[in-house]
């Protein structure tokens, strides 16, 4: 019997892995590694969430009252749950008590909340709280915010945190509608990924929205002293006061992109689309939250250079948020897409030569990481395996960079008019529903390439998503902006003399160009002539900031010390902390240093980069 009982789940994985090949068979329900949950015995379709946000515990606790459906008529429904306190479950609309019991810790995945139903139950009343150290979620003192005089909570629950401050089926194949009512401090404002309030009330009250159908990673929460302003009249910006009119600045464009994704890719499915302006701490770039994305105060550059964050996350709102990945180790059909989408929107509004410099930097990063993970780690692969495994740990330019090259290719091979058809029906065929890597190819084969022998030898699908390394098929990328630096910087090269860069004015994008490609032996004396020509030190702009402090802590340039400290001391975007510790490690005076400035740092960082960083400097 036991034996027979350990086959059960064999069976179920085969039988799935069935199911995902065959045509038609459109989300099918995919075992996710990460998940406890069970979602053949009993699927969530709808949350009402209630909460109170209290600043002075640091705690969130309150109720989540889940509609499900109890598909296999049996007696159990299974969540995720970590780092949560479950007070008590009821079941249907008279809440009786019923048992529930907590499983085994397990590392990054908690436990499973598993609840005694009834074939008949359709709520599960869940009453907790979260803990004051929840994983998702990271409260600021009022010296971590731009005004320094209110506090600030936000939520960030990609990949696998939803469940440490919401008992869910945390899994991205799930999706449900939710409604919210949370109570914060009365002098802050609430908002969510949902429809949300665009102004203060005298009760600190607030109700949320979310009418599509969504995966859990995409629950999000921000509390602030937040204002809102609009750009146009679907697309707005909230932020803090001492922020706003910066922001508004900055991402005037917003609108315009809206129209142009739309014209790529299908109608806009989520009513608003606004971005919220997060503390320095915030982890990434963005964060697609639906109808709300969620951004770092550092792409405010103060010349609009930054914005094409704004054009991936948006394009998140098709690759990812209508058509999702079915688990992590398909997370390139997220990232993968959204980086395809977001150089089509940035060429489209701001031009092919802005999107071929982009797609050249994103090549060039690559082509690195590639070399530096080595050609055939597996890792490498754009379909991933992290089972036993945080699956933050797939977070690389892999998914990302990648993913666009294999469509970049596709592309290429079928010329981008089909290319679009193609994608357009994909959206519309797959719209709130999950894809794994299997389905794409699959859609690929039947939709696209036809049977076409030639064409799929040419694009080899399968040596793009199941192979390790970079192959060697993706379309030539050039640009003429990047030309022109090189050659000047060959002249520079052989005459080591500044005045060769002395009228020239680099973009963004054309700083980090120079800034990567300079030889291996520059010398100090000349990063410092550089330094005075285009003040890479003192830049107002995160990415070159990032870029010219890791050169200069490889070079030992140490005119940007002070820099280097003020930066890794504010900001938490975990992509740019990550290369410059890195590089600090390399040797044992930089280790020291880093330890030392980490001190310092770490209160200011969200759990997603200090667990990262604490591994590092160990
Ligand atoms: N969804 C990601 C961020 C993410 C990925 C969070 C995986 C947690 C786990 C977001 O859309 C993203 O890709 N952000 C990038 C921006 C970008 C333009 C590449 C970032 O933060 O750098
Ligand atoms: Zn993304």
């Amino acid at each position: 019997m036991r034996k027979l009982l350990l086959l059960i789940p064999v069976l179920f994985v085969l039988s799935c892995q069935q199911k995902s090949t065959d045509e038609g068979a459109v989300s099918a329900i995919v075992r996710d590694v990460h998940s406890f949950a069970e979602p053949e015995k009993a699927i969530v379709k709808h949350l009402d969430l209630d909460l109170n946000v209290d600043f002075s515990t640091q705690i969130i606790s309150g109720k989540a009252i889940w509609t499900i459906e109890n598909t296999s008529g049996g007696t159990e429904i299974v969540f995720d749950s970590r780092q949560l306190q479950i007070q008590k479950v009821t079941l249907d609309a008279d809440e009786k008590e019923t048992t529930f019991s907590l499983g085994d810790e397990i590392k990054y995945l908690g436990q499973p909340l598993r609840v005694k139903i009834d074939p008949s139950t359709t709520k599960v009343t869940i009453y907790y709280s979260a803990s004051k150290d929840a994983a998702a979620v990271q409260w600021l003192n009022p010296q971590q915010t731009a005004g320094k005089k209110y506090p600030f909570l936000f939520t960030q629950s990609q990949a696998i945190l939803a469940r440490t401050w919401i008992p869910c089926q945390d899994s991205p194949g799930i999706r449900f509608t939710y409604n919210a009512k949370v109570t914060v401090p009365k002098d802050l404002l609430a908002v969510m990924s949902a429809e949300n309030p665009q102004a203060k009330n005298t009760e600190g009250i607030y109700s949320f929205k979310q009418p599509n159908p969504i995966p859990s990673y995409l629950m999000a929460l921000a509390i602030g002293d937040l204002e809102f302003k609009s750009i146009d009249g679907r697309t707005g910006v909230y932020a803090e006061p001492a922020t706003i009119s910066k922001a508004v600045y900055e991402f005037a464009d917003m609108g315009k992109m809206v129209n142009s994704a739309e014209k790529i890719y299908g109608p806009y499915k989520w009513g608003r689309y606004d971005v919220i302006v997060l503390p320095p701490s915030f982890p990434f770039g963005g964060m697609e939250n639906p109808m709300l994305t969620f951004v770092t105060p550092t792409l405010i550059a103060g010349d609009q250079s930054l914005v094409s964050v704004i054009a991936h996350e948006l394009a998140h709102s098709w690759s990812g948020n209508l058509v999702t990945n079915s688990t992590w180790d398909d997370f390139w059909l997220n990232e993968g897409f959204t980086t395809y989408f977001e150089r089509r929107i940035v060429e489209d509004v701001f031009g092919k030569d802005e999107a071929g410099m982009q797609e050249l930097l994103g090549y060039g990063v690559l082509k690195d990481l590639v070399k530096e993970m080595g050609e055939t780690n597996p890792d490498t692969k754009l379909k991933g395996n992290y089972e036993g495994r945080d699956p933050d740990e797939g977070v690389s330019e892999i998914a990302y960079e990648k993913g666009y090259s294999f469509l970049r290719t596709i592309e290429d091979a079928v010329g981008r008019e089909k290319f679009d058809i193609f994608l357009n029906e994909y959206f519309s065929s797959h719209a709130f529903k999950s894809v794994t890597s299997e389905e794409f190819l699959a859609d690929l084969e039947g939709k696209l390439l036809k049977g076409d022998k030639g064409l799929k030898d040419k694009i080899n699908p399968d040596l793009w998503v199941y192979q390790p390394g970079l192959p060697g098929n993706s379309p030539a990328v050039g640009s003429v902006k990047f030309k022109v630096l090189d050659s000047l910087i060959t002249k520079w090269k052989s005459s080591s003399n500044a005045d060769v860069f002395n009228s020239v004015k680099l973009s963004s994008n054309e700083s980090l160009y120079l800034i990567s490609h300079l030889p291996e032996n520059t010398s100090i004396d000349q990063l410092k002539v550089l330094d005075q020509v285009f003040k890479f030190t003192p830049s107002g702009n995160a990415e070159i900031q990032a870029a010219w402090y890791a050169l200069a802590i490889r070079k030992r340039y140490q005119p940007a010390n002070k820099n280097i400290e003020a930066f890794l001391t504010t900001v938490g975007r975990r992509k740019f902390l990550m290369p410059l510790y890195k590089e600090l490690v390399k040797t044992p005076e930089g280790k020291e240093w880093a330890k030392k400035i980490y001190i310092n740092a770490r209160p200011n960082y969200h759990s997603v980069a200090y667990n990262s960083i604490d591994e590092l400097l160990k």
